[in-house]
């Protein structure tokens, strides 16, 4: 906590979220570019460094409580057993604070569970106009093309401050016509915000605590109002429903585009490139049409994913290559190829310049300096040397049906075309294997592992058990001899 953070931030989260029409996920806990609503006010506001962080939670609260503690531990829950109105949220966790001993002084930002394209730079403009005009509350506010359903702000004719926020029901006709809304963010003085909320009462048409019933309060005993209008409402942009979560993730996403083109990502089609918040990447890397980067994804200097991939918390070398490729977890090393139709499991680790190619699948295993596995493969719980080539359609078997076991091949070999590793089984460096082997047996340096039964031919087979058949007909025509061809001298 720096001089300027503020005593606490207070996010607003224990809403039903009924249009959401969600039985299986509070609206809170829905994701957008990789990160749940709840944790982006939570992301927003920790860039602000507060004193406490506190979440309050009511509807399905015990999943929200398993999600803040897994993924946001600075978050504190406090419970609203009861959603009786936003002032009511308020109250209960400055009320909680205060039983624990925590009496806050300086400044309280109150923020929403629902709003994903808030960042801290806004709660911070917020928090800085608060400070300087010495306001008792700030409200950021909004100028809105369809201000039906918000909070609309009354501004005093004569000075122009705000004056109090009127609710959509509780509007008249007039007040309905305002198209400046409250975004459900303020900035409040800690001690006239608890002074305020013990007047606020439950007199208006929905029967609850409304919070933005304290501007009045506020100003009434004198207090300085203020407002901050944001520069582009869809920063403020609240979800209630999934229509609005799409539009959230839209616009975020080309947020997070923008972001990565301004420095230097090359995104060839930003409608079907998707990006979550914690990607990053390097100059000269280029995102080719229809793909998704998810979680830490990381794309390095020059490389080049796509078309058609989702990569999530998968590493990308410099130079690398990766198209038409699903990784999970999974590190491509510098000028390392992948796909097309690669499928890269947690733990499949390539080195410089190796190949995954097409139509293979790679778990848990590594692939040494320029290692190739270049066609129709399964390479489980293995490790492979450096310069070694796996022939076409090979499979590590690795399971037992109840274990797990490793193929160790070394560096430069060659293994033949339909190999079955039977693991635990190690290939020694050199060594080569024969196509269409089924390799039981470890195979030492330099040697020649084949396992495969002799070929043997049943001459006139065909003719025999398939008279009258396209085979015999044209098995008869290669029998006959050759035509006279005349021969030279
Ligand atoms: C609220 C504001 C409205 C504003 C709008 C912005 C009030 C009375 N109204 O209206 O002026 O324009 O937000 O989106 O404040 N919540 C609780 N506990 C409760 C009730 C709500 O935690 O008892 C949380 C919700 O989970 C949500 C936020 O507070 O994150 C806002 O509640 P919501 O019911 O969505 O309020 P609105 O009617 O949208
Ligand atoms: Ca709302």
């Amino acid at each position: 906590m720096s001089a300027n953070s503020p005593a606490a931030v207070v996010v607003l989260a224990a809403g039903g979220g009924t249009r959401m029409k969600s039985n299986r996920l509070p609206k809170v806990l829905h994701e957008v570019c990789g990160r749940s609503l709840v944790g982006h006010a939570v992301a927003a506001a920790e860039e602000l460094t507060p004193g406490q962080l506190v979440v309050v939670i009511g509807h399905m609260r015990e999943k929200v409580a398993e999600h803040l503690a897994a993924h946001h531990p600075g978050a504190r829950a406090v419970v609203q057993a009861e959603q009786n109105g936003t002032g009511h949220a308020v109250r209960t966790a400055l009320e909680t604070l205060a039983a624990d001993g925590i009496e806050l002084d300086g400044t309280v930002i109150v923020t929403t569970g629902d709003a994903p394209l808030l960042t801290g730079g806004t709660l911070r403009a917020l928090a800085g106009a608060h400070a300087e005009q010495g306001n008792g509350v700030t409200v950021l506010t909004a100028v809105v093309p369809e201000p039906f359903g918000y909070g609309r702000i009354l501004r005093d004719e004569a000075d122009g401050a705000v004056a109090a926020i009127v609710e959509e029901k509780d509007a008249s006709d007039a007040q309905r016509a305002i198209d400046e809304i409250n975004s459900g963010v303020f900035a409040f003085d800690a001690k006239l915000l608890v002074g305020a909320l013990a007047e606020v009462t439950t007199d208006n048409a929905q029967g609850e605590e409304y919070l933005t019933d304290t501007l009045e309060i506020l100003r009434r005993a004198g207090h300085r109002v203020g407002a901050v209008v944001a520069a582009d409402y869809r920063d403020i942009l609240g979800i209630n429903d999934r229509v609005q979560l799409a539009h959230a993730r839209r616009l975020l996403n080309d947020r997070l585009l923008e972001r990565a083109m301004r420095a230097g990502v090359t995104v060839v089609d930003p409608a079907t490139t998707w990006f979550d918040v914690q990607v990053s990447y390097e100059p000269d890397a280029v995102v080719l049409p229809n793909t998704q980067l998810q979680g830490t994804t990381h794309l390095g200097e020059g490389s080049e994913v796509g078309p058609n991939s989702t990569l999530k918390d998968t590493r990308i070398g410099a130079g690398a290559r990766v198209s038409n490729t699903t990784a999970d977890g999974a590190e491509v090393g510098e000028l390392a190829t992948a796909g097309p139709y690669a499928y890269l499991r947690p733990g499949a680790r390539l080195a410089r310049k190796a190949k995954v190619g097409t139509y293979v699948e790679v778990k848990n295993s590594e692939l040494g300096e320029g290692a190739k596995v270049p066609h129709l493969s399964y390479i489980g719980d293995a490790t492979i040397g450096e310069g070694t080539n796996v022939g076409a359609a090979s499979v590590t078997v690795n399971y037992d049906g109840v274990n797990k076991h490793r193929t160790v091949i070394g560096a430069h070999c060659r293994t033949g075309s339909d190999n079955m590793f039977i693991a635990p089984v190690t290939i020694g460096d050199g060594a080569y294997t024969a196509a269409g082997s089924v390799i039981t047996n470890d195979v030492p340096a330099g040697g020649l592992g084949v396992s495969r039964a002799q070929q043997r031919n049943i001459a006139g087979w065909v003719e025999r058990k398939r008279p009258g058949t396209t085979s015999a007909q044209a098995a008869a025509a290669a029998a006959e001899p050759a035509a006279e061809v005349p021969t030279e001298g």
